[in-house]
């Protein structure tokens, strides 16, 4: 296997970064009227803007042609039809597959695929339908009328992202509650607020193993029975999605409460699968179907529109060309929407669990940067905490703006303003402003001339900061599954391109074992092991700081 450095697009591009790298968009945009839609496309509801971004024609056609060496397209499709594309796990990837209700004959293992999901779909419908009509009924025959999810990671950073993002879409009548951290804190803070009569637990965990999530649902069985006295049957009161079933009922939760997903799905791709309930339960089936039918048509996008108009391979490309080539190793998530405030730590997830890798599927290590550091805030509250850096600092960060033509909360002035910003600091990002434009602006401000020189080098903003521009024509449950599944495709892409295998996570487990080996060791009599010194001697503080 050739090493992607010796291809003869990734040396094509590196000369172009020498050739080209530093040159000002400002100079690309002048004169090029056509530059916006050469560099723009979009797949449904979501439109993509790339021009904010320091390509030229020559270099977008040298990115396509990387696409094609390293065969992006042939293990996209690959990876559609159930080939085994996570390697090191053994393991199909078919998360598209929940999602194409045209229930394509795709097989994993040797077993059809479709039926599967048609049938668990149908079992959610008919469990999302009877919690949320109020036919299910707890131990004191009361309707449900809250649900915790206990999960973590991937069985929880979808269902939460969602459930927040299309808030407008909540009737109200199931009220969603999460619980991830094996803190007792949130569970307690959770717990308090409720009714144990009309609540019903969902244990989700792929593995039914994860150390955190047991430790909560046990927490919630023995809270169920402490306010129940005794009397409330866990069958009332607990559902359990997991691809362990067997693990599921020794907890103690029923087979017909079991929601099943499958080895091909991977934990942070599984909101798609059974995991998705909580966003079923809060919004109605109708609106969970509608997210997959949004996913499924950028699935499609993906599998079919032609390179230089495909939206994740196109943000996959421009992320590489950033970070391979120009040397932005981060990358910022700013969602102009406060409905989205989840998005930028459900991709962290997403991407840097996928993409955070350094050994190739030769198992050597790969001689470039693989995935970005992703990070993010709501874009407006970001404004005034750390776009500075963005604008001025020494670290370039690219940065995808996210946002909607059209509000689903059209207060007066308000979007107005709030989308002035989004389409002002991408500008701004870009423009810059130097030194001969700030001095003239302080001049005309009536500022002497000293102070103008004093004053006027901290005002230049470089400009040339690359950033894509996402907009939606509205924040809907369609709009959004295009969003995350465009997403979903571009880390895929990366991977690719980079050679790493994308759909393992080896890089958890360390800290897991050794946090198994230390538990035992804070018991106040228990001896403290063999670690290093700067470990040891803080357990022994933290013993001594125990009552
Ligand atoms: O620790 C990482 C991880 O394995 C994630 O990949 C996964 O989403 C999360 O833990 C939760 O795992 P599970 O669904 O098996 O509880």
């Amino acid at each position: 296997m050739s090493c992607r450095t010796s291809l003869p697009a990734w040396q094509a591009l590196a000369a172009d970064a020498e050739n080209f790298g530093s040159v000002h968009m400002n100079s690309l945009f002048a004169g090029d009227e056509q530059r916006f839609d050469r560099f723009s496309a979009q797949c449904g509801g979501v439109f993509l803007d790339f021009s904010k971004n320091r390509i030229d024609e020559g270099i977008f056609q040298h990115l396509l042609q990387l696409a094609e060496e390293c065969e992006v397209a042939q293990w996209r499709d690959k990876m559609m039809s159930g080939a085994i594309v996570n390697p090191t796990e053994g393991r199909a990837v078919l998360h598209t597959a929940l999602r194409d209700r045209s229930k394509q004959p795709i097989e994993a293992e040797g077993e059809a695929v479709a039926p599967l999901v048609s049938a668990e779909l149908a079992r959610m419908e008919r469990f999302t339908n009877s919690v949320r009509s109020g036919e299910w009924l707890g131990y004191t025959g009361a309707a449900i009328t809250d649900v915790v999810s206990i999960g973590i990671g991937g069985s929880n950073l979808g269902p939460l992202m969602v459930t927040e993002a299309l808030k407008d879409y909540c009737d109200e009548r199931i009220k969603m509650h999460y619980v991830s951290n094996v803190d007792g804190a949130q569970i307690s803070q959770v717990l308090s607020k409720l009714n144990a009569a009309s609540t019903l637990f969902l244990i989700s965990s792929k593995t039914f193993t994860t150390a955190e999530t047991m430790t909560n649902a046990r927490t919630a069985r023995q809270w169920l029975m402490d306010q129940s006295n005794g009397e409330a049957q866990a069958e009332k009161h607990f559902a359990a999605v997991s691809s362990n079933v067997s693990k599921a009922k020794e907890f103690g939760i029923g087979e017909d409460n079991i929601y099943s997903m499958w080895d091909w799905v991977g934990g942070r791709y599984s909101l798609w699968s059974a995991i998705g309930l909580p966003i079923a339960l809060n919004l109605g089936f109708e609106h969970f179907l509608s997210l997959l039918e949004g996913a499924h048509e950028m699935d499609q996008h993906f599998a079919t529109a032609v390179p230089e108009k495909n939206l994740p391979l196109i943000l996959a490309l421009i992320g590489v060309w950033n970070s391979n080539f120009l040397g932005m190793n981060a990358q910022a998530i700013l969602p102009y929407d406060q409905n989205l405030h989840r998005l930028p730590a459900y991709l962290q997830q997403a991407d840097m669990e996928s993409n955070g890798k350094s050994t190739n599927w030769q198992g050597e290590t790969v001689p470039y940067t693989t995935g970005p550091l992703i990070w993010g805030e709501v874009g407006i509250n970001g404004q005034h905490a750390f776009y500075q850096l963005l604008h001025q600092g020494k670290t370039l960060v690219p940065a995808d703006f996210i946002g909607s033509a059209k509000s689903n909360n059209p207060l007066p002035g308000h979007h107005e303003n709030l989308m002035a910003n989004f389409f002002g600091q991408s500008q701004a990002m870009m423009t810059g402003v130097d030194l001969n434009a700030v001095r003239e602006q302080l001049t005309a401000q009536g500022m002497d001339k000293e102070s103008v020189e004093r004053i006027a080098p901290h005002k230049v903003h470089e400009g040339n900061r690359p950033s894509n521009t996402l907009l939606m024509d509205a924040l809907t449950p369609k709009n959004l599954g295009a969003l995350i599944a465009m997403y979903e495709h571009k880390i895929f892409a990366q991977g690719i391109i980079w050679q790493i295998c994308s759909f393992d996570q080896w890089g958890v487990e360390l800290g897991k074992v050794l946090a198994k080996a230390i538990e035992p060791e804070l018991a106040v009599d228990a001896e403290i092991g063999a670690h290093d010194c700067s470990t040891r001697n803080l357990l022994a503080r933290f013993k001594s700081l125990q009552d």
